[in-house]
């Protein structure tokens, strides 16, 4: 159990489940406290009480869903007035397999509501605090999809090129202070969550497959995006997606 002070405070959206549980358990491991969002109270419940006990790290679970207005006021509202927020991941976010055409109209507004929305108006409300103390971190999550529309409907892929053109020109506008802003493409694999929850990197492989599994639809073309959008987000060929091991 870890008895370092507290390094700031990490929010990350949709930490009850994969990338997100990730991001929460590797912040917490490099000292930070953590504020965990996502709908489902019982499960943020628990993994809160995993990584508190693992770390010592103070790990508060907020149950909000994103795409409700009024529950997305009210997390602004508490992120808002919270100075010791030093980072905030915009995970929470979700696809869809089915074509344009066949998807329901609701769902696609959900995926607009959770994957545009509630990404920039959390930006909005914890950016203010970050300028004034000048240090803090926004991480956006977004997907190689941004660069490879056919892929799945393009709405997804729509709401994810807007995070990675919403990321470039906050890392623009962010240059003269000292916030960063970072976007994240990422090809994983849930399929196993359970395993991608406990970080082992015996499932990095997997996990981050860009270009590398023949097995994958389309995965020449997916690979062609990848190194792409890293190109275009000034990302290292070697620098790994997701924050390592600390
Ligand atoms: N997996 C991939 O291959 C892949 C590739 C590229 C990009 N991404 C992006 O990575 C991010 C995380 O994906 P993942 O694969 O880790 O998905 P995931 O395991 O399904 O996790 C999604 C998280 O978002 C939360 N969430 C969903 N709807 C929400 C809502 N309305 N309000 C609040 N929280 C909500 C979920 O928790 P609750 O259900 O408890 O709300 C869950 O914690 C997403 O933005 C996704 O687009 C994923």
């Amino acid at each position: 159990m870890s008895i370092q002070n507290s390094i700031g405070t990490a929010v990350v959206t949709g930490a009850s489940s994969g990338i997100g549980a990730v991001y929460a358990g590797r912040f917490a491991q490099r000292g930070y406290d953590l504020l965990l969002i996502a709908r489902d109270g019982k499960r943020l419940a628990d993994l809160s009480s995993t990584i508190s006990g693992k770390t010592g790290r103070k790990v508060v679970a907020l149950s909000a869903d994103l795409t409700n207005k009024p529950e997305l006021l009210k997390v602004e509202d508490r992120i808002r007035s919270d100075k010791s927020i030093s980072v905030l991941v915009n995970n929470a976010g979700f696809g869809g397999t089915k074509s344009l055409v066949d998807s329901s109209i609701d769902d696609l507004e959900n995926m607009i509501a959770l994957n545009v929305t509630a990404l920039t108006r959390l930006k909005a409300a914890v950016l203010p605090s970050m300028i004034e103390q000048k240090s803090g971190a926004v991480i956006n999550i977004a997907s190689v999809v941004a660069l490879n529309p056919e892929a799945l409907n393009g709405t997804y892929s729509g709401s994810k090129a807007y995070v990675v053109n919403f990321t470039q020109a906050l890392f623009e506008t962010l240059k003269d202070t000292w916030v960063q802003a970072q976007a994240v493409p990422r090809v994983s694999d849930t399929r196993n969550p359970l395993d991608f929850h406990r970080g082992d990197r015996s499932h990095y492989g997997p996990v981050c497959r860009c270009g590398k599994s023949s097995s994958v639809p389309g995965a020449q073309k997916i690979a062609e995006s990848a190194a792409a959008l890293r190109r275009r987000i000034h990302m290292d060929a070697a620098q790994p997606d997701i924050i390592g091991e600390p």
